[in-house]
């Protein structure tokens, strides 16, 4: 018997709802394959955590995660409790950026069955790799005070280890799929790291001479996304250009509920963390309505991150069946509950054994 051990951080909001659901998925979908099984260890890390200890993790955290396989995390922050930028630098971010969670993949395509809010959308099926350590997330800079104003610096850091690693991983994945990566640029108004970004995408670019590249103004790129997704298939983007980009990709698909999301440790010295890319959404927690797909599509990439890619397709192709027949959440709207939406889905899955 294989057994992966699994970290599990619900965090805050619908993240409590969402995880639980999801982790059942994994179990039954585990279930098929005999050999096979995940074992979940929960951690309460949270906002609610942080009011109880004043952290939103304990001291040792990191050393707590260090040998599980992976880590499945829901989704961190209230803003009503903990200030977002507290409450992120003290998991969510440290979480990425210690464990070198380097690359953050992220798919969006029309699902079967998915009505995208795209009125006539063409078939598309892209993946943004966004830089996940570096770039405009930075703690570099600070408030001063001067000539009677109040200012605010904030330095983007990029860095040519960083950038080109990005670069690279996202080439090597449009080598396996439709060797065609555009770069999200911004290097008309952005006047020192852009046009750095650009020069290294073109370095880069030199040891693939078999994908066809192109690189676009996050602007107009963003306008792409709407007008014509299909053109893309491989996209890199740096850290923040990559985080709006992918709001906008799950947008597209149908819902932000469904995009999923991966934090990979390229050097393989740390786990990689799991994780939709929604957020705890406050305005609909606790009322039963959250789609659980995005943290199960999440699932599905840590089922393919561990090899199960077999059982990875066969839970893509169980959420296409459940959105054909339209048993969804009120997002894409359904009437279904997040709870009735997994247990339909558990049933078709046990089906499949
Ligand atoms: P959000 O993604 O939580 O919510 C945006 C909108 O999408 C809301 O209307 C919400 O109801 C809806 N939504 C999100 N997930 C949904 C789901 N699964 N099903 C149905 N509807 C869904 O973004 P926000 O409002 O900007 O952020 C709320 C909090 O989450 C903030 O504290 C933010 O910092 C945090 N956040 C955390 C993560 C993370 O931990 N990975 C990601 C994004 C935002
Ligand atoms: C995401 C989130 C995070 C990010 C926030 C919560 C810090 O928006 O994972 O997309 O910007 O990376
Ligand atoms: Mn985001």
């Amino acid at each position: 018997m294989k057994t992966i051990k699994v970290a599990s951080i619900p965090g805050d909001g619908i993240g409590q709802e969402v995880v639980p659901a999801a982790e059942e998925v994994v179990k039954a979908i585990a279930a098929l394959h005999g050999g096979l099984s995940f074992e979940f260890t929960r951690f309460p890390w949270s906002c609610e955590y942080y009011t109880e200890t004043g952290k939103m993790m304990p001291d040792d955290g990191l050393k707590q995660l260090t040998d599980f396989d992976s880590i499945f995390l829901g989704a961190v922050g209230d803003p009503r409790v903990v200030p977002d930028h507290i409450s992120l630098w003290g998991l969510l971010l440290t979480i990425r950026r210690e464990f070198e969670q380097v690359i953050n993949v992220r798919p969006a395509k029309l699902l079967n069955g998915l009505r995208s809010p795209l009125v006539n959308p063409n078939d598309f099926d892209l993946i943004v790799v966004r830089e996940n350590s570096e770039g405009e997330y930075s703690s570099v800079g600070g408030e001063i005070y001067q000539g009677g104003d109040q200012i605010a610096i904030q330095n983007a850091i990029f860095s040519r280890k960083g950038t080109e690693r990005a670069m690279r991983y996202a080439f090597e994945l449009a080598k396996k799929r439709n060797k065609k990566l555009t770069s999200a640029t911004k290097s008309n108004g952005i006047f020192h790291t852009m046009p750095f970004w650009d020069r290294i995408f073109t370095d880069v670019s030199r040891d693939y001479p078999d994908i066809e590249t192109d690189s676009q103004h996050i602007d107009a790129l963003a306008a792409f996304f709407v007008t014509a997704p299909h053109r893309f298939d491989v996209i890199v983007a740096s850290n923040l250009f990559g985080d709006i980009l992918t709001d906008l990709g799950a947008a597209i698909m149908g819902s932000v509920g469904i995009a999923p999301s991966a934090n990979i440790n390229v050097n393989g010295k740390y786990p990689s963390m799991f994780e939709p890319v929604h957020g705890s959404a406050p305005d609909i927690a606790g009322k039963g309505m959250a789609n659980p797909i995005g943290q199960i599509w999440t699932a599905k990439m840590m089922l393919d991150h561990f090899g199960e890619e077999e059982l990875g397709s066969a839970l893509l192709a169980t959420i296409e069946s459940l959105l054909a027949d339209q048993i969804t959440t009120p997002d894409l709207g359904g009437t279904f509950s997040t709870n009735e939406v997994t247990n339909e889905l558990i049933a078709r899955l046990k089906k499949l054994g």
